[in-house]
Order: structure tokens, then sequence, then C-alpha cells
């Protein structure tokens, strides 16, 4: 199959290619999306057929649904019922923006978006092209991450061309993504709502709109067979380099030293960049200051990537403290570890 590519820089100026966009979408076509957390892998979300193309296109088992994408709050009724007044709270203060709410969904909604479940992921992206492309469709975006299944999630055009050249109708490039992790997700179709995903939303901002939330178990440690993870994904290891990864945590200072000790010329190690020079010898990448997170958040997947363009055989990887968006970082890279972690706590 041809992929095409729309380059598309303004709303304004590129509005032909946003209607092209949004027909291929309306008649049925895969279509990868920039958003403000990583690339989506984009069908129509109320056309079962279509959106079979994504998890063929992503090699994604059947059994793990999909978030809506929709254009404003206002869309939350056309997809959703039995809407607490929370929902409409949370759209107000973070959307457009990294959160998605799992609210009871309505029949429109075909089995395939949602795996089968009676509640449904919606979320309102921020990015004017997309959000764009949304509008002139006039339907709602089912899309996961444009990845191929397994890999990490792309935050950047060539990453997603990498994976999804030749395997669908259409890739927009609209740059690099802002967060560079993806959303949030909290589910208030149970109560206290529950966090299943931790993301550039941050546990703390939403306690101040939400109070109490519980914090999903499989957010902190490995699902084993049998048990079943409330948000479906997050049971898969993700986000994977081919090299097998440990995450040393606790104090930055104590995690160089260990990560330092272990080290040969076939290691990996993804650092914080106070510790980059201590390395020699190992193949350092260096993916923020200990002290930015954000940095840390918009890098980490490129960062976990380029180790595939080297020859190590396992990676050690230093990880922030839990709080704020360190939450979703330290999720990430333990996912991608297997929750293989060394926890060396502080002096
Ligand atoms: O930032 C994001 O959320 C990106 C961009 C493209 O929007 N999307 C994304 O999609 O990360 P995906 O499919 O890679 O992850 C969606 C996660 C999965 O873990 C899935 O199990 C969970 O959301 N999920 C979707 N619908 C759900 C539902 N109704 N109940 C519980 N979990 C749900
Ligand atoms: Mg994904």
């Amino acid at each position: 199959m041809e992929t095409r590519i729309f380059r598309i820089n303004s709303v304004r100026e590129d509005a032909g290619q946003i209607a092209a966009a949004a027909k291929i979408l309306r008649c049925g076509g895969v279509v990868a999306i920039p958003t403000e957390t990583v690339y989506g892998l984009g069908a129509n979300g109320l056309d079962a057929e279509a959106v079979k193309k994504i998890f063929e296109a992503k090699g994604r088992p059947s059994d793990n649904p999909l978030i809506l994408h929709v254009a404003d709050e206002k869309w939350l009724t056309r997809f959703c019922e039995d809407i607490p007044e929370e929902a409409f709270e949370l759209a107000e203060r973070f959307w457009p923006g990294p959160l998605t709410i799992v609210l009871k969904r309505r029949a429109v909604v075909p089995d395939i978006v949602t795996a089968g479940l009676k509640t449904v992921g919606v979320r309102c992206p921020k990015h004017e092209i997309t959000n764009a492309v949304i509008r002139t469709a006039d339907v709602p975006i089912a899309a996961p991450s444009a990845n191929l299944s397994g890999k990490p999630s792309t935050t950047s055009f060539v990453h997603v061309f990498r994976d999804m050249n030749g395997r669908i109708d259409a890739i927009i490039d609209g740059g690099e993504c802002e967060v560079g992790l993806e959303s949030t997700i909290v589910d208030l179709t149970v109560n206290p709502p529950r966090l299943l995903r931790p993301g550039g939303v941050t546990v703390e901002e939403l306690r101040g709109v939400l109070g109490e939330i519980q914090i999903d178990e499989a957010v902190q440690r490995l699902m084993s067979e049998g048990e079943t993870a409330k948000a479906p994904g997050m049971k898969y290891r993700h986000y994977a380099p081919k090299a097998p990864i440990v995450v040393v945590s606790g104090d930055p200072e104590l995690s160089a030293k260990y990560i330092k000790r272990r080290i040969s010329e076939k290691t990996g190690v993804l650092c914080f960049d106070e510790f980059a020079g201590m390395f020699g010898g190992a193949v350092a990448i260096p993916f923020g200051s200990f002290e930015d997170l954000k940095i840390q958040a918009e890098r980490l997947f490129d960062s976990l990537r380029c180790f595939d363009d080297t020859d190590v055989t396992e990676i050690y990887a230093q990880c922030p403290p839990e709080e704020g968006l360190g939450l979703a970082i330290a999720n990430r890279l333990k996912k991608a570890a297997g929750f293989n972690v060394v926890d060396l706590g502080s002096e």
C-alpha cells in the first residue's frame, strides 16, 4: 500500500490537506495523526471495519481497547451516557490536553473500539491540526499510539514513518510531540475514580478536581498471568528496546555508582545529564537533567529507541522519584523493563 504523507504546517494555509486527510478517514482509511502526547494511528471510531485495519497495521491484540479522540467536551454526550459532573469539570480544566476519561459508552460506539467493554476512553488532544481534521471529518477518531505493537510509542514523524510506511493510508507530519508520553487515563465509572495510567496530567492535579483517587495496581507492578488489569493495555510489556532493561531507582548518585560498577562495552545506560560523563566505555544516552522531568518525558521514548541502533545487550536506566510527572516516567521505564527494578532508596 502506498502511504500518503501530509506535511501540514498551518490549519489556515493547508486547509486542502486537512480536508484530504479527513476524507480518507470518512472513507474508512487509516491515518497517523500528531497529538501533543504521542502520534496516534487513527480511523473513524464509528466504523468497525475501519477500526479493524488499525489492529492489523499495528499487530495489536484485539482485547486491548482504543481511545476515542474528540474535538471538544460537547462531543462527550454523543458517545457516552450517565456522564458524571466530574467528567465535565475535568474536561473544562484539562482539555484539550493529555487526559483520557473513561465513561460508560453509548451503543453507537462499536465493540471493536472498546474490546467489548461497556466503557470507552475519550480524549480531546491538544493539537491544532488533528483537532481540525476531527472537526472536518465530523467523526471521532479511534486511535492507539502509532507504533508497531510492543515498540515504544512514536513521538516524531520519522518514527511513525519507520513503523508504518506502507501499512496505512496516510501520515500527517505535525512535528514533534510536546509531552512525549501517552495521556493520563482516569476511570470515572468507579467510585472513587481510578487512575489507570499516569501521564502528562498528574495525580496531584487530578486530586485537585476529584478529591480521592485510587491508583490502579498495574501502574506500580507487573500483573501476573490470570489477573486482569483495569486498562487492558497495562498488562503488556511495552515500549521495549531489543536489549533487556534494568531500572535502577533511588538517589541518583547511588544509582549512577551502582550502574558504573556493572558496565562493559556492551552495556547501554539511560542516564540523567549530570552523570553522562561517568560511563566511559559503555553506550550512555542522557535523557535530561535530574531536575527536569518535562525534558525527561519528552525524550524518553526517543532515547529508548536509540539503543536499538547500537549493539548493546543490556541496558541500565536511572529513574526519577515518583512524584508529579515522575510517576509517569517511572511507570514507562518500569514497563519497558518488565518491572525488573533495583530500588536503592536513599543513603
Ligand atoms: O496519549 C494517548 O493516550 C495516545 C494518543 C494517540 O492519544 N494514545 C494511546 O493509546 O496511548 P494506546 O491505545 O496506546 O493506549 C490506550 C490505553 C490502553 O492501555 C487501553 O487498555 C486503555 O487505554 N483503555 C482504552 N479504553 C479503555 C477503557 N474503556 N477502559 C480501560 N482502559 C482503556
Ligand atoms: Mg500504545
